[in-house]
Parts: structure tokens; sequence; C-alpha cells
């Protein structure tokens, strides 16, 4: 194995761990460095756990706020490699005035989160849950399990990034016609796959499903309200696999009950941090917002599940190693979050 002469072995807490990284982190550490491995999520009661360790390794709901970066950085923590794309997590003006180094995995595979998005559409139009759960009881009627046709719809997509614009390369294959709102427009998807861009409003109002691929940010915080589910049509699918935070969600449910959101899909949401990950099967569940949402049965609700695919684990684990790497040597590093 080849060092660089100023590369040191870095200890690594790795909070949020599941089995199913296992394999691929060891597989591409090949025990350049010491990895502790912490099946519990990152908070301020946890992260003394940290202690000894110069680097800090996170997933998407663990709690990266400035009053646990403090306690990391008096455990000696300096640097933070997130295991995700996102980092609305991360009090990232915090962290630059601790001085700790942040940096994440880009681009790990927008194609997982994309035909995840896909997958959810086609469960809900065609209703593939209920038809599974009537066969399994040998109910081979066909009431109740009326879809429509993709082709020819028109979706509306919410952010025109690298997932986003999957999203549409995939809804144009499907002969749909394809509307989007993105702070910059894509060339490519104007040019070759026929997309239109339009203002939210219109997009709105015109969407026969409505997909969102959005950061969480200040301005994008429940971008789907209840002013915007008045301005969508009648019986809209509404899609989301990028952060819960995007959706009102109680506003949402206030828009499945008067039927103006005909299916919702989410693989994200707005509570997730005390449910998702977890087997939470022995316990009297709390949140009564997730609950409602469960009783209809026009909703799916997948566990945070878009980015799991082999090729994104391995991608994540990759360059999850190469960015301890980087802090380890001190090499520059494209993948570091500079505010
Ligand atoms: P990206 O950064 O490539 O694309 C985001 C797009 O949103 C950009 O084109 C940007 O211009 C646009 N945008 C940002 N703010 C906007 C605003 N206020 N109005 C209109 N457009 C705006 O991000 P990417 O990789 O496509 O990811 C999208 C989201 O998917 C991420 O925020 C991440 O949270 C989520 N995600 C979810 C996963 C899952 O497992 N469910 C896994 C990976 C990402």
């Amino acid at each position: 194995m080849f060092y660089q002469t100023n590369f040191i072995k870095m200890k690594v807490a790795v909070y949020s761990f599941h089995k199913f990284e296992k394999e691929y982190l060891t597989n591409f550490n090949l025990s350049k460095h010491e990895l502790k491995l912490l099946d519990t999520r990152l908070t301020l009661q946890t992260a003394q756990l940290a202690e000894g360790c110069k680097t800090v390794s996170i997933f998407v709901n663990d709690d990266a706020s400035a009053p646990v970066l403090n306690e990391l950085k008096k455990y000696g923590v300096a640097f933070l490699a997130l295991r995700s794309a996102g980092y609305n997590h991360v009090d990232l003006v915090a962290a630059k005035k601790l001085g700790l180094r942040v940096a994440r995995v880009p681009d790990y595979s927008p194609y997982s989160v994309a035909e995840h998005t896909v997958a959810l559409m086609l469960a809900l139009n065609r209703k593939l849950i209920r038809s599974h759960n009537r066969v399994r009881e040998l109910n081979f009627t066909l009431d109740g399990l009326v879809g429509f046709d993709m082709q020819g719809k028109t979706v509306g997509i919410i952010g025109t990034g690298k997932i986003g614009s999957v999203v549409a390369k995939i809804m144009n294959g499907f002969g749909c016609n394809i509307i989007a709102t993105d702070l910059l427009e894509n060339k490519e998807l104007k040019g070759k796959y026929g997309v239109t861009y339009s203002d939210g409003q219109s997009l709105c109002s015109k969407s026969d499903i409505i997909s969102l691929h959005l950061p969480l940010t200040a301005e994008t915080k429940h971008i789907i309200d209840k002013k915007y589910i008045d301005k969508m049509k009648r019986g809209v699918m509404l899609i989301n696999t990028s952060r819960g935070g995007l959706i009102n969600t109680k506003e949402v449910i206030g828009g499945l009950k008067s039927g103006v959101i005909g299916y919702l899909g989410i693989d994200v949401y707005e509570e997730e941090s005390d449910l998702f990950f977890e087997d939470h099967s022995e316990d009297i569940l709390q949140d009564d917002v997730i609950s409602r949402l469960m009783t209809f049965n026009n909703v799916i609700i997948t566990g945070h599940q878009a980015f799991l695919t082999n090729t994104a684990l391995e991608n994540i684990s990759k360059t999850t190693i190469y960015n301890i790497d980087c802090f380890a040597s001190s090499d520059d590093n494209k993948n570091e979050i500079k505010i």
C-alpha cells in the first residue's frame, strides 16, 4: 500500500453505522484507518463516544448542530466525513468557527434515488401494495385497482439537478410531458428531452405528478404548503424523495383529506430522525402525524431507502474513505464543503 509521507492513520468514529455498510466500508478502507463502528446516532449525549477520534463520520439523521459540534471539538475531533450528499443537518457556520473541516459525498448515484422515485410513482399508480396484499389472501378481484397510463401525462419536476434530471429523462422515456422549475435551467433537458421550464405556480396547476428534487434550505423549507396545494390539479400525485422538511406534512394531510392530493409517495419525513433506520416494531408509536399518513390507502412511505443500491453504497464508502485520506494527508479535496 502506497502512503504519502505526511499520511496519518486516522481514528474514525462512524456514527449511525448500519450492517449493510460493513462490507463496503471494510473493502475500501483496507485497514488504512481505524474505524470505530457505532450503531448509535450522533447527539449531544453520544458525542463523547468520539473521544480520541480525530474524524467523525455521520449519516443523514445525525445531529451536527452547533452544540454537538462544540462538544466534538472538546473531544479532539477536527474532521467530519459525511456519508451523504445532503448537508442540511450540519451547522456549517459553527463548523467553520470551530475550525472543523467537513467533506461530503456529492454524487454517489443519482440513478438510485431517481429510480426509487419512479418506483413510488408506479406502485401508487398501479396500486401494487393493495394488489399484492389481495393476492396473498387469494382475492383476485380487480375493483379498486384502476390506474392510469403514464404516457401523455404531465410531470412537474421541482429541482433539475443531478437526481431531478435523471427523473426527467426516465419520464421522457415513458412519453410524459415534463415541466420543471429550478434556479438554473438545464440545456440538455430542454434540447434533448423536451423539458420546459416555468414558475412553480404554473407547474403546480398543470402537473398530474409533482416530484421534489431540491436540497432543504431556509428558502425551500415547507415549499409545499397549503397555498401551493390549493393551486394543484385535483387528484395530483406528489412524490418526495429529497428531504422531509420540503413539505408541510400537516397541510399535505389536509390535501389528502380534501382529495386534492390523490396520491402521496414519500421516502423522507420531517420528523424521521426519531423513527427511521431503527426497529420500532415493539414500541407504541407516539408520532400522530405519521400515524395519520399511514391510514390513507393512497399513501406509500418508505424509510429513507431511495439511495440504497449496491452501486450507491460502493460509491459512498469509496468517497468517504477518500475524504478521510485527504484529511489524513492534508490534500486538497473538491468534496470539502467550504462556506
Ligand atoms: P443537486 O444539488 O444536484 O440538485 C438540486 C437542484 O435544486 C439544483 O439544480 C438547484 O439549482 C435546485 N435548487 C436549489 N434551491 C432551489 C430553489 N430555492 N428553487 C428552485 N431550485 C432550487 O442535488 P441532487 O443530488 O439532485 O439531490 C437532490 C436532493 O435529494 C438532495 O437535497 C438530497 O437531500 C436528496 N437526496 C435524497 C436521498 C434519499 O435517499 N432519499 C439520497 C440522496 C439525496
